[in-house]
């Protein structure tokens, strides 16, 4: 089974986001794969002072990631850009200078939020940010989710309207992968 590390950018109690991983998660395409969500909200705010001494929640982070094959961003928007909480996750992980967790781990960008957009300029902030990181990122397809009731339910299940498409999303994901670990 392919081992992914879900990282949500919103740590709010019945986020859209959190609800759109599960669904995901739970895909028929999904069964035979293993997922672990970061525990990005009990991290401490990124301070440099601490990269030779990291808290053990900096440490579980960086654990998970090296034990991961891949990366699933699910993120919001928020004002147009990353939520700070995933921006926190992301400079703990690439520290310190020369140990970042990041490099190399296959990765899928996708969102929910309430706007038109969809979250299209948080992805684009968040793929230049993962860019740097050297994160190979799944160009398509793109998938910009405007949040509906209902869209997924409270048991993971993804409304029809939806299902054929994050379905070819989730499908298109593993293949990328895959074709990153015979490299
Ligand atoms: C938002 N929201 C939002 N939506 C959007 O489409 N573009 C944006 O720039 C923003 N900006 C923004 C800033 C802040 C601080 C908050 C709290 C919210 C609305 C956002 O889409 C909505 O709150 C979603 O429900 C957030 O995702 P979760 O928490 O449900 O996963």
């Amino acid at each position: 089974p392919i081992k992914t590390c879900v990282l949500v950018g919103s740590l709010r109690e019945g986020s859209y986001n959190r609800r759109l991983a599960e669904g995901l998660m739970h895909l028929p395409e999904s069964r035979e794969h293993e997922f672990a969500f970061a525990d990005i909200g009990s991290l401490p705010l990124y301070s440099e002072e601490q990269d030779n001494d990291p808290p053990p929640s900096v440490v579980a982070l960086r654990e998970l990631v090296k034990g991961s094959d891949s990366l699933l961003f699910v993120t919001p928007e928020y004002n147009r850009s990353i939520p700070g909480v995933l921006k926190n996750a992301l400079d703990h992980g690439s520290r310190p200078w020369g140990q970042s967790v990041w490099a190399g781990k296959p990765s899928a960008v996708i969102g929910t939020s309430i706007g038109q957009i969809g979250t299209a300029l948080a992805q684009s902030h968040l793929r230049m940010v993962l860019a740097y990181l050297d994160v190979p990122l799944m160009d398509q397809p793109e998938a910009y989710i405007q949040w509906k009731d209902g869209l997924v339910s409270e048991d993971h299940t993804i409304a029809e309207s939806s299902r054929d498409f994050l379905t070819g999303w989730m499908r298109a994901f593993f293949t990328f992968i895959e074709r990153h670990q015979d490299v």
